[in-house]
């Protein structure tokens, strides 16, 4: 009897064993990431949400050999941010003709933020409508019960129709509403200064702003945020989120108008906002920028380059995607693509430091978090 008891006692301590020794304990950057099945994690573009004491990593599946959404938004959970369960698709695109989420459309960079009021999840995703390219440039929304979900889809359209942004006062619409598209060469010095006054937002003014790289973010008074690449791609917009994180209630403000920016990740730190993104070269990586302001709605400040090491110039090879405060880091998440086997995109995360007061990134082969 007692030899039993040793026994299973000795089993149960082995197998306790042997689990450790195949948790990971580290983050290695741009190698493969096998989930708990070990197969290479499948959620690009992604963000990430804790809610009670475990983190859900959202993004896009990728397939193998296309960048269109043929699955949907996977999600995976994890108590240690290194070990990941795949807890399968959150959102599935669907096989109705002409649905905005029809598979084979182009679903990107989701985000889910939770809502302690209505106690829903919200997930917010770039929507690019099956067979038309990028043109439709919108957002779309879906919401959940459970945070692995399923989420379902309410809407998708572009931002804003016939709302200027917060500080363009009497004379700056004025001004804006005499801008014609049609009368300016891109790239020309007089284009540059019309898209700061307007030029796009009054072209789209009817239809909504155009939204395309995004990302949520929920500030400490709980009111939330829409951060998307709007006006070609040109200006980014802060849109204020309704109650519920459902809506835009029409209230945004533009950053670095005409200044390029994709890809935005941001985060609050001693007061100050922080913002990571990406020149726009698609899939190709570039130089990282860098934003910083004292409340959401501006001034936004231009910082340089905030990465340092080895392919630092080009963001390590990979784009921003979202910017993590957990287990006392402050983590930048970004992809490296891979638009020949789109599946087989790596990832990237770094512990954000500060040096000087500014935001820097390090390159770091492998991390403990
Ligand atoms: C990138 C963008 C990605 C994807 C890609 C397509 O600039 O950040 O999310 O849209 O372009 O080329």
């Amino acid at each position: 009897m007692r030899q039993t008891h040793y026994l299973t006692l000795l089993l149960t301590l082995l197998f306790a064993l042997s689990a450790t020794a195949q948790q990971k304990r580290t983050i290695r950057s741009g190698e493969l990431w096998p989930d708990g099945n070990g197969r290479h994690i499948n959620a690009h573009g992604g963000g990430i949400m804790k809610y009670g004491d475990t983190y859900y990593w959202f993004g896009e599946h990728k397939d193998d050999h296309t960048s269109d959404a043929l699955v949907g938004v996977t999600c995976y959970a994890s108590k240690d941010l290194v070990n990941w369960r795949n807890c399968g698709v959150a959102l599935s695109v669907t096989d109705e003709p002409g649905h905005d989420i029809e598979r084979g459309c182009i679903l990107e960079r989701p985000k889910v933020i939770y809502n302690k009021v209505t106690r829903k999840f919200c997930m917010w995703f770039h929507l690019e409508l099956k067979g038309r390219g990028y043109n439709a440039a919108r957002y779309g929304v879906a919401v959940a019960n459970r945070p692995e979900g399923p989420y379902k889809f309410l809407y998708s359209q572009r931002a804003n129709a016939n709302t200027w942004p917060v500080e363009f006062d009497e004379q700056a619409k004025e001004i804006a509403d005499t801008l014609v598209a049609a009368h300016y060469q891109d790239w020309t010095p007089a284009w540059t200064t019309a898209i700061g006054q307007g030029l796009y937002i009054k072209r789209d003014f009817g239809r909504g702003q155009m939204s395309r790289d995004m990302t949520l973010y929920v500030d400490d008074d709980g009111k939330a945020y829409h951060i998307f690449s709007s006006e070609e791609n040109l200006t980014l917009h802060i849109a204020e989120l309704t109650g519920d994180y459902l809506h835009h209630t029409g209230r945004y403000t533009r950053v670095a108008p005409a200044g390029h920016n994709e890809a935005p990740a941001i985060f609050k730190h001693e007061g100050t906002y922080w913002m990571i993104t990406s020149g726009c070269t698609g899939w190709a990586p570039n130089e990282a920028r860098m934003f910083s302001a004292p409340s959401i709605w501006g001034p936004w400040t231009q910082h340089p380059n905030p990465c340092r090491g080895p392919k630092a110039e080009i963001t390590f090879g990979g784009q921003s995607t979202f910017i993590l405060p957990a287990e006392g880091h402050i983590i930048f998440m970004a992809d490296i693509w891979r638009p020949r086997h789109p599946s087989d995109a790596r990832y990237i995360w770094l512990p954000i430091t500060f040096e000087q007061g500014k935001p820097v990134v390090q390159w770091r082969d492998e991390w403990d978090l």
